[in-house]
């Protein structure tokens, strides 16, 4: 896939907000972690700081990190003005505010820079894109993805979506997603059928209730294990 910067927008969350999104413990972070679609992300860096194992997957690492940069730079305005302009919609209880976001936002894209171009040379981020991975089969042991399957419902349809989860199986032991909710704030559609066909091959599926909610009722996250 050829990917436009101008069509990117290069905004990331925090090693905070991964624990509180993926019910992460102390012991989930001591394995070895893929985290796909991770973007810019700070949760490589923060991590790879706390000695944890982090492989950072996504097809925005064409770029450098000025280039990442300056595409923030140009989009968070006018984010952070529509977030604004629907304030009630949102569940400030993390945030506490759209001012705040903003200040967390810049927070998470100054680390991600300051760590990316080390963190290329150290193969901590790597260029690849669902629906396949260049990993062996069971390499890492715990997958994560955050704000991108069920999030972006539709543009990617239901065969996407298996084929990407049974790809992200293929490589982890155990895969986490979050949020289960689509950029309308509703359930996406195709949470139940993945349900449904995993569970039909011997994975077990379970809904988990987390901390971290910015869109109302996007408070859950899906945990699919190898049995
Ligand atoms: C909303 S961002 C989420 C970034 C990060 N996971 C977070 O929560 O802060 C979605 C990410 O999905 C990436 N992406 C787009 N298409 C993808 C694909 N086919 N496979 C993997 N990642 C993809 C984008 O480049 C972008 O960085």
């Amino acid at each position: 896939m050829v990917i436009h910067l101008k069509k990117v927008v290069p905004v990331g969350r925090t090693f905070d907000e991964y624990i509180k999104m993926f019910n992460l413990t102390e012991n989930d972070c001591k394995r070895w972690i893929l985290s796909v679609a991770d973007g810019p992300a700070s949760f490589n860096t923060e991590g790879t700081q706390l000695g944890y194992t982090i492989k950072s997957v996504d097809p925005l690492y064409v770029f450098n990190s000025e280039q990442i940069k300056t595409r923030f730079y140009e989009v968070i305005d006018d984010i952070i003005k529509q977030v604004e302009n629907t304030s009630n919609d949102w569940v400030w209880s993390y945030h506490k505010s759209p001012q705040q976001l903003r200040k967390n936002r810049e927070r998470v894209i100054a680390l991600f820079c300051e760590d990316y171009e080390q963190g290329k040379k150290e193969n901590r981020y790597e260029i690849g894109e669902l629906p396949k991975l260049k990993y062996k089969d069971n390499e890492y042991e715990l997958g994560l993805i955050s704000h991108f399957l069920f999030l972006y419902s539709e543009y990617f349809d239901q065969q996407f979506h298996l084929d990407a989860i049974g790809e992200m199986l293929r490589v982890c032991q155990e895969v986490r997603i979050f949020p289960l909710i689509t950029l309308k704030h509703e359930i996406s559609p195709y949470v139940d059928i993945v349900i449904k066909i995993f569970k039909n091959k011997d994975y077990e599926c379970k809904i988990e209730t987390v901390s971290y909610e910015l869109q109302p009722k996007g408070n859950q996250m899906l945990k699919i294990t190898k049995v």
